[in-house]
């Protein structure tokens, strides 16, 4: 465990202890549990590419720009390719609208850009 996961836990733990509940962001463990959850881990993880790019990556690749959360979010939906054919050789992300939520969408989009 680095620094930075170690100081993500205990801020997740103390959060938990006082019931804090974020409206907005999740956090890191309930993120991944949904992640998880909705199929997204057979082709993704935070540090390295597996069948899609790193989500790491793809938070670096969309740092500063404003319109990356709602293109984002419209690509989960619907799926598609073309955007890391240089990483994946080409392979497509399949679609998760209706099978995952809008809201769910956006938690894991806003969790993948706050990486
Ligand atoms: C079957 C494999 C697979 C699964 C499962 C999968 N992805 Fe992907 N994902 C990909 C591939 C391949 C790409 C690269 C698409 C491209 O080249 O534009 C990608 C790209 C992405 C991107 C970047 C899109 C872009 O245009 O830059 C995000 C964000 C993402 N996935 C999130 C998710 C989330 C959230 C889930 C679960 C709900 C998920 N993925 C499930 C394969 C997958």
């Amino acid at each position: 465990m680095n620094r930075r996961h170690l100081i993500l836990s205990l801020a997740a733990a103390a959060a938990t202890f006082v019931s804090i509940q974020a409206p907005a962001a999740m956090g890191k463990d309930e993120a991944l549990g949904l992640a998880q959850q909705s199929g997204c881990l057979a082709c993704h993880s935070i540090e390295k590419k597996v069948v899609g790019p790193a989500w790491q990556d793809v938070a670096a690749r969309y740092k500063g720009n404003a319109a990356a959360r709602g293109d984002l979010i419209a690509k989960v939906k619907a799926g598609g390719k073309g955007n890391w054919t240089e990483v994946t050789g080409g392979v497509p992300m399949p679609p998760y609208s209706p099978r995952v939520t809008d809201e769910n969408i956006t938690a894991l989009v806003d969790f993948i850009l706050s990486l």
